[in-house]
């Protein structure tokens, strides 16, 4: 089941601001060259990213899961002047692409780029952040969710994708994936650290800002 419906999609994507020549060409050759290109932020996700990042116009942004860079690019389009911004991919596949979508978006001297599994890389980062993007593997949400919650700043935001799960979270689905998403959300839903509030947009994004 898909979120919104196709039409309401298309109504959307046509009247926000438009993708970036080179976002249009990520998307594209996302589509062409990947397996799972849906796994891409794509036009519509990456404007609300884009719009979230310049409101918060963050000194340093962490994401988790870069896969063909469209998001980070978009994160960084609110980035502060001299900020930086973390993404971390565990796909060393990618990153000669990556890293030439960077370098084309002029973002790429802010851009920190770190191959690894994303439960080993965070804790060698020694920042305080202001807006983490948690977008890789769903079963480490929560343990991602715990690992970033103590390097964001008072007032930052943590954004999480794919916390609707294409509508299954609602239904009678009783998989591992989405009892997992269940689970985050109803811990977060809980935590009383932090304001929250899910958009129903794309397959869910969640928007955590810590008190
Ligand atoms: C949904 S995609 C990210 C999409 C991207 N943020 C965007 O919006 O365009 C998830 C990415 O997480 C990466 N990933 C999965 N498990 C990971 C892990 N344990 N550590 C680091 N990266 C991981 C995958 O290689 C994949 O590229």
């Amino acid at each position: 089941m898909e979120i919104l419906d196709s039409r309401l999609e298309t109504y959307l994507t046509s009247t926000c601001d438009a993708e970036s020549a080179l976002l249009k060409q990520i998307g594209r050759e996302t589509h062409l060259m990947e397996t799972m290109p849906h796994m891409i932020s794509g036009h519509y996700q990456g404007r609300v990213l884009s719009l979230l990042s310049t409101l918060v116009n963050p000194q340093s942004i962490l994401e988790i899961g870069t896969f063909t860079g469209y998001a980070t690019i978009c994160l960084a389009e609110g980035l502060a002047a001299n900020g930086i911004l973390h993404t971390i991919d565990n796909n060393e596949e990618l990153h000669e692409r990556v890293e030439r979508y960077f370098d084309s978006s002029g973002y790429g001297a802010q851009i920190n780029y770190h191959i690894g599994a994303a439960l080993e890389v965070i804790p060698t980062l020694n920042e305080i952040f202001d807006l983490v993007f948690i977008d890789a593997d769903k079963k480490n949400n929560l343990n991602y969710y715990k690992m970033v919650i103590d390097k964001v700043r008072s007032g930052g935001l943590i954004l999480i994708d794919n916390v609707l799960w294409k509508g299954k979270v609602t239904q009678e689905e009783n998989d591992k994936q989405t009892e997992q998403i269940r689970l985050l959300n109803q811990y977060i839903a809980q935590d009383k650290t932090v304001q929250k509030i899910i958009l129903p947009i794309r397959d869910g994004l969640l928007v955590i800002r810590k008190r």
